[in-house]
C-alpha cells in the first residue's frame, strides 16, 4: 500500500469518512458518445440522455468548419450548453497527432473544472473512431465512459437489405487506405467484408474486386441513413465523385444455406 492511501493528510476521502468534508476537488466525467450512422433516430437512450444532460460538447471538424456529429445531434442540443469545436486535418500527409494533443490539453481544462465532457462520434467510437485518440491521451487522467453507437458497417447492411454473416463465417472490416496488395491478401481469404474509408481510394478497390471476382458480388452505399442516402450499382459509380461517407459491403454466400 502507498503512504498516499493510509495517510489521511495525503488522502483527504479518509478523513472524510471520519466525518470531515471531502475536500479532492471534483473532476469532471469524459463521455466518448456513439452517436450513430446519420440518422438521429439511430442514437441510443443512453447516448441521448447523456448528450442531454453534459455542460459540454466537443466534436471533431474540417478545418473549412464542416462538422458531421453535430449535425446529426443539432435537435437534441440545449442552448446553454458550451461546444467546442476540434479541427482536425483529415489529411493523408499531414499528421493529426498534435490536433489531438491540442484538443485534449483543451477539454482536460474543462475536466479540471469540474465539467463533464461528452465527446460526439459518428458510429461506434472504438470502431475506426477519432475518440479513441483522445481517450488514449485522457482516460488515464479522468473518469472516461464509453458509450457504444451503431457503426455505418452495421447500418450500411441494413440499409442495403442483406445479412452479413452466417453460421462460421468471419467478417473482415478494412479500410480502402490499404496498399492493393493488402487489400488483394485480405479479401481473397474473407467470407464477407465491408471496406471504409473509400473516398480517393475507390478505383482501386475497385480493381482488386474485379481481380479476385468479387466485383458482382459488391454493394455500394454512400451516406447510409442520412437523408442524402444513395445506393448505386458499384458498375456505375464514378470514382471522381465518391465521397468519404461511403462504403463497399461484399456479403456472405452462404444465402441458400438454412
Ligand atoms: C473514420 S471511419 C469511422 C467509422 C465509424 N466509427 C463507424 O463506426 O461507422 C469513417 C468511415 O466510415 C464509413 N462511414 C461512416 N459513416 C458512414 C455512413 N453513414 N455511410 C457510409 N459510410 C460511412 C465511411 O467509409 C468513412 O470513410
Amino acid at each position: 500500500m502507498i503512504d498516499s492511501e493510509i495517510d489521511p493528510e495525503i488522502n483527504p476521502e479518509i478523513n472524510a469518512a471520519d466525518g470531515e468534508h471531502d475536500r479532492t476537488p471534483q473532476t469532471g466525467r469524459l463521455y466518448g458518445l456513439g452517436i450513430g450512422p446519420g440518422d438521429p433516430e439511430l442514437i441510443t437512450l443512453k447516448a441521448y440522455r447523456i448528450l442531454q444532460s453534459v455542460p459540454v460538447i466537443a466534436y471533431p471538424t474540417m478545418e473549412n468548419g464542416k462538422v458531421l456529429a453535430r449535425a446529426i445531434v443539432a435537435d437534441c442540443l440545449r442552448a446553454d450548453q458550451i461546444e467546442i469545436p476540434l479541427p482536425l486535418p483529415f489529411s493523408p500527409v499531414r499528421s493529426s497527432q498534435p490536433y489531438y494533443d491540442l484538443a485534449a490539453e483543451k477539454l482536460a481544462g474543462y475536466l479540471s473544472n469540474g465539467q463533464d465532457v461528452a465527446v460526439l462520434c459518428e458510429g461506434e467510437p472504438f470502431l475506426y473512431g477519432s475518440f479513441m485518440y483522445l481517450f488514449n491521451r485522457l482516460s488515464g487522467q479522468f473518469k472516461t465512459e464509453v458509450v457504444p453507437g451503431i457503426s455505418s458497417t452495421m447500418a450500411s447492411a441494413s440499409a442495403l437489405g442483406v445479412p452479413l454473416t452466417y453460421r462460421d463465417d468471419v467478417l473482415s472490416i478494412m479500410p480502402a487506405t490499404l496498399s492493393a496488395e493488402v487489400l488483394r491478401d485480405r479479401l481473397a481469404v474473407a467470407d464477407c467484408a465491408v471496406i471504409i474509408k473509400l473516398g480517393r481510394h475507390f478505383s482501386k478497390v475497385r480493381d482488386v474486386l474485379v481481380e479476385l471476382g468479387l466485383f458482382s458480388r459488391a454493394l455500394y452505399i454512400e451516406r447510409a441513413t442520412m437523408p442524402n442516402q444513395r445506393i448505386v450499382a458499384i458498375a456505375e459509380v464514378d470514382p471522381a465523385e465518391v465521397p468519404y461517407w461511403s462504403l463497399v459491403v461484399i456479403p456472405s454466400q452462404q444465402k441458400s444455406v438454412s
